[in-house]
């Protein structure tokens, strides 16, 4: 499927107006970017270091996966909405940047894995699961988001 269309409209959309006129609405939108990021990968890590038993080990691994798991969910609301603002002043240079598609493959891996895997199975009570089974969901979980954000910030480079 070719998204040439979507980012050609993109370029050209109000959104884009907004973002390539106002450099301090953009640094504003990058700075929620960069804040939701942190956001989202602060609770990655709790969550994925406690299911390792690195962290809050006095805390049940349930309650702590129940407490950011809802917060994870902001921040990629966060990301996705300021991700979008911030894609609409460069979206041609997106489309031809292979870190961007390297960002947006894992990024959509990532959102599968969280709801489609971690979640469903980690609603079960924990200690009913195979230790390895959660050691491997805390690993791949770690392994992906940092794919994700280190991609993110590749693209500055590329
Ligand atoms: C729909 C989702 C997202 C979109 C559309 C998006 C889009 C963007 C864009 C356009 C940039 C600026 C690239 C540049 O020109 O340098 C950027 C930067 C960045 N993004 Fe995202 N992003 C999304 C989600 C995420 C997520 C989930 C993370 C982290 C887990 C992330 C981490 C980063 C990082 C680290 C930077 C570099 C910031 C900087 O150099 O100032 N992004 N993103």
């Amino acid at each position: 499927m070719d998204l040439y269309p979507f980012f050609d409209w993109l370029d050209t959309s109000m959104l884009a107006d907004i973002s390539k006129a106002y450099g301090g609405v953009f640094a504003v939108v990058q700075m929620f970017h960069l804040l939701g990021m942190s956001m989202l990968g602060g609770m990655v890590l709790v969550g994925d270091l406690r299911l390792l038993n690195i962290l809050l080990k006095d805390v049940p691994s349930e309650l702590v996966i129940e407490n950011t798991q809802k917060w994870f969910t902001i921040a990629l609301a966060i990301v996705m909405t300021s991700g979008i603002f911030m894609s609409s002043a460069v979206a041609m240079k997106l489309y031809y940047n292979e870190m961007f598609w390297a960002k947006m493959t894992s990024l959509g891996l990532g959102i599968t894995f969280v709801y489609v895997i971690r979640r469903p199975l980690l609603k079960f009570k924990h200690d009913t699961l195979n230790p390895w089974t959660i050691k491997l969901v805390a690993v791949t979980s770690i392994s992906i988001w940092f794919t994700v954000a280190a991609a993110g910030r590749w693209i500055g480079f590329s």
